[in-house]
């Protein structure tokens, strides 16, 4: 009979077998009710003389997932997750983890405290709590070390890397891998186990294995690079190397203390924010949660150009058949050659294999005609950016297709509602903006127009998370959100430069903010023929001052094209390593005297407010204007796609953690410095700041 102890956790004793399962919708994180059912659970199975082992499992998609997100920062009731895994890790029976799904964080901990563990094959492991700014602090670090050893522990913990079922049964992280049903092959397994005298084995009790110390510093290095401002990886080195040097109580007690002091970190609430925002980034105004997505089963692209072919590669690694639509055969073929040759790229880094290739290139058509579009569900035009050009694609795209297919525009900066009004089917249109290049960029602005059905919506999200981005819904505004706020970073940025600072400056201030390269640095590598190129198709909607500061177009002249002429606004030398050019500098300076600047005295302060401030502005203008939903959409955008430090939130929530009133103020400084129509705050900061409001209150 099933004992229903708490909401969250049932028990049936099947013969000597109680098992315990435990069904917290959606991904059995482990709340209150949870804890407080495994603990009563335990209880049970020490107190029933008939149980002789404990089978733990879960219903639903996945095996526990961690931590309940939502219960931090709240007062936490008891029983805690430490005392329901001592209580695990102490009990007199058996007790075996049967995991299916993603064992993810306390997940992970309450297996490891458990005599045995077994899993589907096609479960995953992880403890993902340095990715939320946090360490595991159950257990995680003291066992995960014992159970397999420091260098297989060291990626798990300090980059929150999940390993699958082969993996972690090589380790010995898991004892088995179920074959059929997981909770049949469980009981069978905990049946063997009681016949063999019900042995109980207790991580806790096992030593660290040898290690060799070298790979302590060296992961210390690495993490340093690779998450770069980031504390909780160096703090997991650490705590690894005092989990190995210290006894097990000793050393659970400082883990604990250790994660309990991160949750109040303000990397972790940053880290946890972003975390929440882009799952809420998924949900769309208007689109109930229960839409059907349209069912997208071929798809077809026009355009064979950078965009276009980046577009086609994304499909083609989701698995799904791709026809590439060109005007002419020298594009189809070049297109042709490119793809091929990204491929061969992958293949040599050894990520594909020769006939993974054979069978993407057989999935895509490439054709210079509309006919045979039969089956195609959904197509983006990727063709030059030019109003008429994009409206003759869509209206042959709308005859083509049939009457459900969605149409969808790569557009960077066209008006969405004026492509949708040539069109007869609007609700089937809507935009999708890619970032070059298209196949890596994690990125991908979806944009609504106001007839878009909202199934288009919900399919346009859905896809994007198939192909393995990051999808933001965006609505109607010049630019989107993502490379209209860059932009407003970038015009500052050359401002700063007439205004006395070097590029070098601007660079390390940026950088020394957690941005991986500087505008400059990444203008060198763009080239700055594309920088002068893309400068002038914004030009007619420049202001005087922008129009007047030409330095790209002034470099581009003098052909210093950046990396790859070996100059730009760096000098680069044979290891293509940027040094700071006098050339350059004489050239600003003749700049500023033929403007008739004066040249000041710049602070790293100035830069980074006149940079950030004047991002966090245009965010607000764009959501003043519904160009963005939500300000999490924007720090979404930014995390995922521009560079933004994912530890300092996204743009919005670092402007709440600075206080609104000290940006507005400092933005009313700015106007009178730099000009108002740079500066002047935009209408939501005036009134977050007057209700003494930041954007997330
Ligand atoms: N606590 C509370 N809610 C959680 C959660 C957690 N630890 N993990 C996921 N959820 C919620 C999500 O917010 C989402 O809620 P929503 O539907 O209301 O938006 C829902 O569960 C599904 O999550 P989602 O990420 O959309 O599903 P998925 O199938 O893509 O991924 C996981 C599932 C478990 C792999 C993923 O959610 C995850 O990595 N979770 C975090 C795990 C973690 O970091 N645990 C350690 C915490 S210290």
């Amino acid at each position: 009979m099933t004992d229903t102890v708490t909401d969250a956790v049932a028990l049936d004793l099947l013969g000597d077998i109680l098992v315990a399962t435990v069904d917290n919708p959606p991904v059995n994180a482990l709340s209150h009710a949870v804890r407080a059912g495994l603990v009563a659970a335990v209880d049970r199975l020490e107190n029933d003389g008939d149980a002789r082992a404990m089978v733990i499992l879960c219903a639903g998609r996945t095996f526990m997932a961690g931590a309940d997100i939502r219960e931090f920062g709240k007062p936490m009731q008891d029983p805690q997750l430490g005392n329901v895994i001592d209580r695990l890790d102490a009990c007199g029976k058996p007790i075996v983890a049967a995991m299916h799904g993603t064992a993810l964080g306390g997940g992970l901990e309450v297996a490891l405290a458990c005599s045995y563990r077994m899993a589907d094959p096609a479960a995953r492991f992880g403890l993902p709590e340095v990715t939320l700014g946090l360490l595991p602090g159950s257990g995680g670090i003291v066992r995960t070390p014992r159970l397999i050893g420091v260098e297989a522990a060291l990626p798990m913990i300090t980059e929150g890397r999940p390993v699958s079922a082969d993996h972690a049964q090589k380790t010995g992280l898991i004892d088995e891998i179920a074959t059929g049903d997981l909770r049949e092959a469980a009981l069978a397994f905990a049946a063997r186990i009681v016949a063999d005298g019900a042995k109980l084995r207790r991580t806790s009790d096992l030593p660290v294995p040898e290690y060799d110390r070298a790979l302590l510093d060296q992961a210390r290095t690495t993490l340093a690079r690779k998450y770069k401002g980031q504390n909780a990886p160096q703090q997991a080195v650490d705590l690894i190397e005092m989990a190995s040097d210290t006894a097990f109580r000793e050393a659970a007690h400082k883990e604990f203390a250790a994660c309990k002091a991160l949750v109040a970190s303000p990397q972790s609430k940053a880290l946890r924010h972003v975390f929440v925002a882009e799952r809420a980034a998924l949900k769309i105004d208007g689109v109930p949660r229960d839409t059907k997505p349209r069912e997208v089963r071929k798809v077809a692209v026009v355009g064979p150009g950078t965009m276009g072919r980046g577009i086609a590669i994304c499909f083609l690694d989701a698995g799904l058949p791709v026809v590439l639509i060109g005007n002419n055969q020298d594009t189809l073929d070049k297109a042709d050659t490119v793809i091929r040759k990204i491929y061969g790229g992958q293949v040599k880094r050894g990520r594909m294999s020769e006939a993974q290739v054979n069978d993407r290139m057989a999935a895509l058509t490439l054709t210079l005609d509309y006919d045979g579009l039969d089956g195609v569900d959904l197509a983006i035009e990727a063709v030059t950016e030019d109003m008429d050009v994009k409206k003759d694609v869509l209206s042959k795209l709308e005859q083509a297709l049939h009457d459900r297919a969605i149409i969808a525009t790569n557009t960077s900066f066209l008006d969405i509602e004026a492509l949708a009004s040539s069109l007869s089917r609007p609700e089937n249109f809507a935009g999708m903006h890619f970032f070059n290049p298209a196949n890596v960029m994690k990125l991908l602005e979806n944009v609504r127009a106001k007839a878009t059905a909202p199934d288009v919506l919900a399919t346009m999200t859905a896809i994007g998370r198939k192909l393995g981005k990051t999808p933001v819904m965006v609505g109607r505004s010049e630019g989107f959100v993502a490379n209209r706020m860059l932009s407003k970073r970038s015009r500052e940025a050359q401002f700063l430069l007439e205004d006395g600072a070097t590029p070098q400056q601007v660079d390390r201030v940026l950088t020394g903010f957690g941005f991986p390269i500087g505008p400059f640095a990444l203008a060198d590598l763009a080239g700055m023929d594309i920088m002068a190129a893309a400068r002038q198709t914004r030009i007619a909607g420049m202001t005087q001052r922008e129009r007047d500061c030409d330095i790209v177009d002034q470099l581009a002249a003098a052909g210093r094209l950046g990396r790859k002429t070996g100059s730009g606004y760096y000098l680069y030398d044979e290891e293509g390593k940027g040094h700071p050019d006098p050339a350059v500098e004489e050239l600003l300076a003749a700049h500023r005297t033929k403007r008739g600047l004066p040249q000041r005295e710049i602070t790293d302060q100035e830069i980074l407010e006149r940079c950030l401030y004047a991002m966090v502005n245009e965010g607000a203008h764009l959501l003043d204007e519904g160009g963005a939903a939500r300000p999490g959409d924007i720090d979404v955008i930014w995390t995922s796609g521009f560079g933004w430090p994912r530890h300092l939130g996204g743009p919005m929530f670092w402007a709440d953690q600075i206080g609104l009133a000290k940006i507005k103020d400092a933005l009313d400084t700015y106007c009178a410095l730099v000009g108002d129509q740079y500066f002047t705050p935009a209408n939501l900061i005036e009134t977050r700041v007057a209700e003494g409001r930041g954007f997330f209150d």
